[in-house]
């Protein structure tokens, strides 16, 4: 090729890139002129055959061209860019005159999930009762998840609990499978008289449409002098009627055992089992877990049991909120659909908005 012939390539590249009018044509240029098949790299590759004595001339010639191409294709990719910016910031301009949209009230979007709804509920109902709010490590000491609460090694209720133990060398550590183990981390940081109730994440290696490895419970602890069983019972039925929003609520106190109480209970409320209703039928459901703190507890925890006497409970948030609110699947809780959020949550907003347009 003439060094004329190779003038009129470049012009004609030139003129290409110059009339590309989006990226994707000029990035045709670009492929035909210095992409791996391109005019020019096939004049480069040729090279080789040129002879000695005009080869570093030619070559030179060439790169040139080339470098000078390349600075075309960048220029009209620059000015295309920006012209698209420009076409799309004048699509996109807003109206700041327009009045703004309507809040959409039920599509989860700043609503409050069903499970931290349960939460605010729990904190005032247990507050109107005096107690305050405790929390704690989701990563726990085997100590405080097991021992502190009178599960030591070789207990038959680690069993129950199927553990996710973290690695360790010295310390075994594992997520908390329950909130029980704040019950210990208070009594060890506090002074009696103490009323709190534990919400929080809890962890267990089961999975179905009734468990979900993370799921969440609420644990009470009450540790003040003159404490009974009596006060357990008044306690829980008031909180049950309350939180389920049934004055005459059936509730009833099973005998049953727990390592960390004595004597313990489970606590049941009265169901249809058929229809679901709470309250209604003679069916009874299970609902919580309870008891007088065991002393082997009180002394784990720094506590003279001589001395100090109390009660504690625990139970699952998910579950009493699937059954206040008529939830049959527990997937949903951690799922962040949409649809089930609208349905499920909700809005804080909501109601002022209303009032406000009304
Ligand atoms: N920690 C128990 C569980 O995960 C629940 C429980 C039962 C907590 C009785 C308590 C209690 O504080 O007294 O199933």
């Amino acid at each position: 090729m003439s060094s004329d012939d190779l003038h009129a390539l470049a012009a004609r590249i030139r003129a290409e890139a110059e009339s590309a009018t989006d990226p994707r044509a000029l990035d045709a240029v670009r492929v035909a002129a210095t992409g791996k098949s391109g005019a020019l790299t096939a004049l480069l590759k040729g090279l080789g055959a040129v002879p000695a004595e005009e080869r570093k001339a030619r070559g030179a010639a060439l790169n040139q061209v080339k470098a000078e191409i390349e600075a075309v294709l960048e220029a009209r990719r620059a000015a295309l860019e920006e012209r698209a910016l420009e076409a799309r910031l004048l699509a996109e301009r807003a109206d700041a005159t327009l009045p703004p949209r309507p809040f959409p009230p039920s599509t989860g979007t700043g609503s409050i999930h069903p499970i931290s709804r349960t939460v605010e509920e729990l904190t005032a109902i247990f507050g109107a009762m005096g107690f305050a709010v405790a929390e704690g490590p989701d990563i726990e000491s085997d100590w405080h998840n097991f021992g502190a609460l009178n599960i030591p090694e070789h207990h038959p209720a680690r069993q129950d609990h199927d553990t996710f133990y973290l690695p360790g060398e010295t310390t075994r550590n594992v997520l908390r499978t329950h909130t029980s183990p704040v019950q210990a981390r208070t009594m060890l940081s506090e002074e009696p008289p103490i009323r709190v109730i534990i919400p929080g994440r809890t962890w267990r290696a089961d999975h179905d449409a009734t468990h979900s490895p993370m799921f969440h419970q609420v644990e009470g602890l009450v540790i003040e002098r003159g404490i009974t069983l009596g006060h357990l019972k008044g306690c829980l039925t008031d909180f049950l009627r309350a939180f389920f929003g049934i004055a005459d609520l059936p509730v009833r106190f099973r005998s049953s055992y727990f390592p960390f109480t004595e004597p313990s209970m489970e606590v049941d409320i009265g169901w249809n089992r058929r229809t679901g209703e709470l309250g209604a039928g003679s069916d009874w459901l299970e609902i919580l877990g309870s008891g007088m703190v065991h002393p082997r507890v009180l002394a784990n925890c720094g506590l003279d049991p001589r001395e100090h006497r109390g009660f504690a409970f625990g139970m699952g948030i998910e579950r009493i909120t699937m059954l206040k609110h008529g939830i049959p699947d527990l997937r949903p809780f951690y799922e962040a659909d949409q649809r089930w959020l609208a349905h499920h949550a909700t809005s804080a907003l909501a109601p002022f908005l209303l009032h406000e347009s009304a």
